[in-house]
């Protein structure tokens, strides 16, 4: 038997625990392994590279994708596909693992329908966006990166009385901004899947000020709203002059947290037990702490939405 694993779209730390997984448990099991350099895009230009159990030393510990990530527009065309599907199989490949998120599961999914072709899809992006699955692969490491930059504005917050905006990624989901914002004390959390009151955040920092706080920290996920934007109506209202900080990449970067490298060793022993079990088509994922398989159209069809009743709870305790 023959695995091939690919790295798909956005990169997140945790990837290269997953690949060591890979390919350590299959070999182990007397299955060979490959990749494609640069996803689904490295398939079409046959970035071919076989994996030992050298390939896979001394990564675990690293951010980013020793294999490469890419985005590839066309995948998204059948005519693409079926010359993915050639090229996989004329390297005698029977199963493709993909590592990636919504847009690399759409890819698997039609990879599978389309050509019969074996896929198994492991779930991996900062922003927790897959409803089938507790968590993704690099949530934790890239909370952990926002939870270090709050604690470092906080000494500054502290020594000159100010307010501090932090801008964290998360365009559809407000998990990071959320997380991050909860653990590291923020008086306000703006996500994009609940409506903020611009009114209440200005009058709620006003009074904090007067109570005497000297810090005070809003995160902002970046779909919530504009961060300059929201500065400047903030200030209007407020007179107050918000310092603003957006982490950008910062936050997809770094060595892997412990949950990362552990969630990626197990979705990597887990997709290839699945594949050697005969399963087809299946989204490895994470439901009541344990690692279990879906079909990959079904976690497609599972739409995530915000815990209105947590997200009041968590401004509770500001
Ligand atoms: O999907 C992960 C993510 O980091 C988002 O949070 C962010 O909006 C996006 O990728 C930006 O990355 P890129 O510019 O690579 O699409």
């Amino acid at each position: 038997m023959k695995i091939a694993v690919i790295t798909s779209g956005g990169d997140a730390p945790g990837m290269n625990a997953c690949i060591r997984a890979v390919t350590r448990y299959a070999i182990n099991r007397g299955i060979e392994v490959c990749a494609f350099q640069c996803g689904y895009k490295g398939i079409l230009e046959d970035k071919y590279i076989d994996l030992n159990r050298k390939s896979a030393s001394n990564v675990i510990h690293t951010g980013g994708t020793f294999i490469q990530t890419d985005r590839s527009k066309e995948f998204l065309e059948k005519r693409y596909r079926d010359k993915a599907a050639e090229i996989l199989r004329g390297h005698n490949i029977d199963a493709l693992i993909v590592i990636g998120g919504d847009g690399s599961f759409h890819g698997a999914l039609d990879l599978y329908n389309d050509e019969g072709f074996n896929v198994m899809a492991i779930p991996e992006t900062i922003d927790n966006d897959l409803a089938y699955t507790e968590l993704t692969l690099g949530f934790d490491t890239a909370v952990n990166n926002v939870l270090w930059a709050i604690n470092t504005l906080r000494d500054t917050m502290q020594s000159h009385n100010k307010v501090t905006v932090v801008e964290v990624m998360g365009r559809h989901c407000g998990d990071i901004a959320l997380h991050a914002g909860m653990t590291g004390g923020a008086e306000y959390i703006l996500i994009p899947e609940i409506p903020y009151d611009m009114d209440e955040i200005c009058s709620g920092i006003l009074q904090s000020e007067k109570q005497g706080k000297r810090s005070n920290l809003i995160v902002i996920a970046e779909g919530a709203c504009r961060m300059e934007e929201f500065c400047a109506e903030f200030e209007k209202k407020t007179g107050i002059i918000p310092r603003q900080t957006r982490l950008g990449f910062i936050q997809r970067g770094g060595s892997p947290t412990h949950i990362d490298r552990y969630i990626g060793s197990l979705f990597g022993i887990y997709a290839v037990k699945a594949i050697i079990e005969g399963k087809r088509c299946r989204a490895i994922g994470l439901q009541q702490s344990k690692v279990y398989d879906i079909d990959i159209g079904d976690a497609l069809k599972m739409k995530k939405t915000a815990d209105v009743e947590l997200y009041k709870e968590i401004m509770e305790i500001k």
